[in-house]
């Protein structure tokens, strides 16, 4: 589709877009099986601020092209150690709605289980989450402003060169195999792996959050949508991570516990094998520069819906995942504090990538 050609109509037809007020939200009757817009979103989280400040805190990361916040909340109990970290990251892509739906379920959720499930208190006391309910906020919003802009993959930076076509997937912009497998380089399509490696604000700025906390994160967990997967690193088939049985061990738990709850099938394997080879991926990123473990949750549905998943499946969705994302947390919680096998993998895991990182043959 030119969406040059729809911006132009756009113009033409003088469609305005399509906001809804944020003032009069009623945060406690916060409704969790709706989809909301940035703005409801950015609402919320100011009040999980102020409604858990003991526990919760927002970090500013970065901006986007169109100078909106990249903002995470920082949430556990407060320590004067520097604690080990858990990454969760949601809305990298703008058009998939039920991932920023699964993050704000996953955060009300911890907070409100903290206090009364000795497990969680023991994670908030351990660790701290470091939660982007919605990363890509400019094409999030613009996914929002009416049924032509829905389908908005990409962030909202404007074409270089000749280019007259908007945004970059942000998805595969990082620095890791950038521009190699599963990407375009045609600005209009929007597999779009940008200008340049790193030329977007978001992938920067993710990536000097993970490389300047590297050694503090245990997990990285991104989500996306659709298709039901558990996805390791890396997504160039010519690779494989060090710990695959690792991770395919702990994938299959969190499948195993997905499916416990409304019977869904979600299916575990590296990105190359059971999806499609890609290339400058953040999870891949996360993998190579040192973070033991790594997914890419790709939530329901299998294509019915595809990214149109209706608002009567948000609740079912974000049950089930939340009981795999607790799977991943809670064995990479215990691996790291409750046994010796964590500094064994962790150890085995440096040198493996030390030696992946000095050849330079696959990059
Ligand atoms: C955490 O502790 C620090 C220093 O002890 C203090 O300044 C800060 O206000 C505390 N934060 C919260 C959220 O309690
Ligand atoms: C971004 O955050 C800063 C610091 O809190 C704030 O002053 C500014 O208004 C925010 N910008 C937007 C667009 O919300
Ligand atoms: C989007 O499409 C739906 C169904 O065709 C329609 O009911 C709705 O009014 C449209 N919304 C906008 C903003 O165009
Ligand atoms: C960009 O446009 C100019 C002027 O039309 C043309 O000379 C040039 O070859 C174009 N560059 C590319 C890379 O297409
Ligand atoms: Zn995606």
């Amino acid at each position: 589709m030119m969406f040059s050609s729809v911006l132009a109509l756009l113009i033409l037809l003088n469609l305005q877009p399509q906001i809804r007020a944020v003032e009069g939200l009623d945060l406690r009757a916060y409704d969790y099986t709706k989809y909301h817009t940035m703005d409801e979103i950015s609402g919320w989280m100011q009040q999980m601020e102020k409604d858990y400040p003991e526990v919760v805190s927002s970090v500013i990361y970065g901006t986007t092209y169109e100078k909106r916040n990249i903002t995470l909340l920082k949430i556990g109990l407060n320590s004067t150690e520097l604690k080990k970290g858990i990454w969760m990251d949601c809305g990298i892509h703008g058009n998939e709605w039920i991932s920023p739906a699964f993050c704000q379920y996953f955060i009300k959720q911890i907070l409100s289980s903290y206090k009364t499930d000795p497990k969680m208190g023991e994670i908030f006391k351990n660790l701290d989450f470091y939660i982007t309910p919605v990363l890509n906020r400019d094409g999030y919003t613009y996914s929002w402003k009416d049924n032509m802009t829905r389908q908005w993959r990409k962030n909202r930076s404007p074409g270089t060169g000749n280019c007259t076509c908007y945004g970059t997937d942000i998805n595969r912009n990082f620095n890791v195999n950038w521009g190699t497998v599963g990407v375009s380089k045609l600005c209009c399509i929007g597999m779009y792996c940008g200008p340049s490696v790193l030329s977007e604000l978001e992938s920067r700025a993710v990536t000097e959050f993970l490389e300047s906390n590297r050694n503090r994160i245990l997990l990285f967990l991104t989500v996306h949508s659709f298709g039901q997967l558990i996805l390791l690193p890396y997504g160039h088939s010519s690779v494989s991570v060090p710990n695959y049985e690792e991770l395919m061990e702990v994938g299959q738990a969190a499948a195993k516990a997905i499916k416990s709850v409304h019977g869904m099938d979600y299916t575990v394997g590296a990105a190359s094998d059971v999806m499609y080879q890609t290339s400058g991926s953040s999870r891949d990123f996360a993998r190579l520069i040192g973070i033991p473990f790594v997914f890419t949750f790709e939530l329901r549905d299998k294509g019915e819906f595809g990214f149109k998943l209706p608002e009567d499946q948000i609740q079912p969705t974000c049950e089930e995942a939340y009981q795999g994302a607790l799977s991943i947390i809670t064995t990479v919680h215990d691996k790291t504090f409750t046994s010796a096998a964590f500094t064994i993998t962790a150890t085995l895991w440096t040198t493996l990538t030390a030696a992946c990182l000095s050849t330079a043959t696959w990059v």
